[in-house]
């Protein structure tokens, strides 16, 4: 088993490269099929989605608009539970079809926070494309959640834009941390 170490923690190989793009290619064949005829505006969510960002718009074949914004709220490898302020949303975001891009869904606090947010300022509809969903730590019922790369276990990962302490989002595959 390929294992690595990030910072002081060990992590083996959960998801190869080559998985994750082509899952990818099949989320952007669904949303071009879903926003025919429409001009949504993806929001990748910062840090953490750039990667699952680039590769995903590069599948997408409708016009569309790519923005990005950030939240911090997490600290380590458990939840803060506490969301901060939204940064950098953008302005023009009423009667728009909203894609919102998020790296993973744990709990569901900051994605439904960020929904929440997005929906004041009255966009036509609101989606999220989260590469990667941890339905047993879910504690919110995110019925916007419409394009799932991969559901995992509630297990820390790392890679892919995704990180631990900072360290690892330019790991090429994702990793998951080993017992212990
Ligand atoms: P939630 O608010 O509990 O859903 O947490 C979402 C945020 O926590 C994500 O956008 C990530 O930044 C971070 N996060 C949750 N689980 C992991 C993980 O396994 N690895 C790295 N970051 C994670």
């Amino acid at each position: 088993m390929h294992k690595i170490k990030v910072d002081d923690k060990e992590f083996e190989i959960f998801l190869e490269n080559d998985n994750l793009n082509k899952r990818i290619r099949l989320l952007g064949i669904q949303i071009n099929l879903d926003y025919e005829g429409k001009c949504p505006l993806f929001i990748g969510v910062l840090n953490g989605s750039f990667l699952f960002m680039a590769d995903l718009i590069k599948e997408i074949d409708v016009p569309c608009e790519v923005a990005f914004m950030r939240v911090a709220s997490y600290e380590g490898t458990s939840s803060s539970g506490k969301v901060k302020e939204l940064i950098g949303l953008p302005d023009d975001i009423e009667g728009r079809d909203i894609i919102i891009v998020e790296d993973i869904v744990d709990t569901g606090l900051t994605i439904n926070h960020i929904i929440k947010t997005l929906k004041e300022k009255n966009p036509a509809s609101v989606r999220v494309s989260s590469l990667l969903v941890k339905p047993s730590a879910l504690q919110y019922d995110v019925e916007e959640l419409a394009y799932v790369g991969f559901e995992i276990p509630n297990e820390f990962v790392v890679g892919y834009g995704l990180d631990y302490n900072g360290l690892g989002r330019n790991l090429n595959d994702i990793y998951r941390a080993t017992e212990g």
